[in-house]
């Protein structure tokens, strides 16, 4: 297939190429390094997919124009796809494939090294230690060993979390609208989502983000958590509502905050920005803060992860082309 590849990183290159001649290159790829928007959707002609990332907008206004240049496949190199009108797609006749599972492991140890360097603040200690400082004034954390843990979402990601946590021998209490047997048989105990937020001194989100999630962490949801809570969302930036948690912060009700997603990421993240000014003051805020521990969606960035990643996009494209092989439709 003439594959328009949007997005392009470095690393994006390397591993889609390396696959391809892997497969004997059925594929003829083109990398462009803007993301799929309105304005960069007529660089589609002259492909018949489209291969995209988080922060592309595949949305209504886009998905017409690469239509009309004879698109019929969109290939999205993530698990998550709320970033693609699906249901448009279909109307406009074009099948739409993801990665479903590259690397649960990636994402779940990357909550894992969020939560463990906010609790002790490392990223502190990191920079005080090189700056000659020794001082261990607030670095004070706690044990998490014994402490209750809430998982929410308990899917792929969320199973291979609650399983790296049961080595602290957390308590773990699960919300999930479709539990999970092995959730169960790790000794976890499925409550409703008001339980599992009062009594968790940590929280880990892990559930898509769907209209239904948009904001699950509001002002009123920080105002149960029990004072000094952690929250670690590692899933979608729209779960949380980023100023009700500055405001949670701000108060020190929110005992600390570790992201690897933003709601507004789209025009911050994957780029340098060192040279630039913040325009977003909510995220400029969330910078500010001691304990707030930020990385820029890099939990998926692991080695087999994205080999996984340009395997499945690649082969997503074969089964499409040839009917044989899974095509991992979004359903
Ligand atoms: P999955 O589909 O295996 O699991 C998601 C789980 O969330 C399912 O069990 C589902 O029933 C549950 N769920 C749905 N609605 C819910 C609700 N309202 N409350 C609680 N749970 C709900 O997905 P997987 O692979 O575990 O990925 C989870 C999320 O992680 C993805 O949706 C994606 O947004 C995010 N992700 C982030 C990455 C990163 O680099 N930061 C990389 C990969 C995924």
């Amino acid at each position: 297939m003439r594959i328009a590849v949007f997005s392009t990183k470095p690393y994006d290159r390397t591993y889609l190429t390396a696959t391809n001649e892997r497969m004997g290159s059925p594929h003829q790829l083109t990398f462009y390094e803007p993301r799929l928007t309105p304005q960069t959707a007529a660089l589609a002609e002259g492909h018949d997919t489209v291969c995209v990332f988080v922060n592309d907008e595949v949305h209504a206004e886009t998905l017409a124009t690469v239509a009309e240049h004879g698109v019929r496949l969109v290939l999205t190199r993530s698990a998550g796809f709320n970033h693609i009108d699906v249901p448009r797609a279909r109307e406009l006749g074009m099948e739409v494939a993801r990665v479903p599972a590259y690397s649960p492991y990636a994402v779940a140890e990357h909550a894992v090294a969020l939560l463990l360097a906010l609790n002790r603040k490392l990223h502190r200690a990191y920079s005080r230690v090189r700056d000659q400082n020794f001082s261990l004034a607030g670095l004070e954390g706690f044990d998490v060993h014994n402490k209750t843990l809430g998982v929410v979402g308990t899917g792929t990601i969320g199973t291979v979390f609650t399983r790296l946590m049961r080595g602290f021998h957390c308590e773990v209490l699960a919300y999930d609208p479709y539990p999970n047997d092995e959730i169960v048989r790790l000794r976890g105990t499925y409550v409703d989502l008001d339980e599992l937020v009062s009594r968790s001194q940590i929280v880990s989100l892990h559930c898509p983000l769907t209209a239904d999630t948009h904001h699950l962490f509001d002002a009123d949801r920080f105002a149960e958590m029990p004072q000094g809570a952690l929250l670690v969302n590692t899933s979608r930036g729209g779960l949380v509502d980023a100023s009700a948690a500055v405001d949670a912060l701000r108060s020190g009700h929110l005992g600390g905050l570790a992201i690897d997603v933003y709601e507004e990421e789209a025009d911050l993240f994957f780029e340098d920005r060192s040279e630039q000014i913040i325009t977003d003051d909510t995220f400029a805020r969330l910078l500010s803060f001691p304990n707030v521990l930020i990385t820029s969606h890099q939990a998926f960035f692991t080695r087999e992860a994205l080999e996984n990643i340009a395997d499945t996009t690649l082969a997503n494209a074969s089964a499409f082309e040839t009917g044989e092989g899974e095509l991992h439709r979004v359903a």
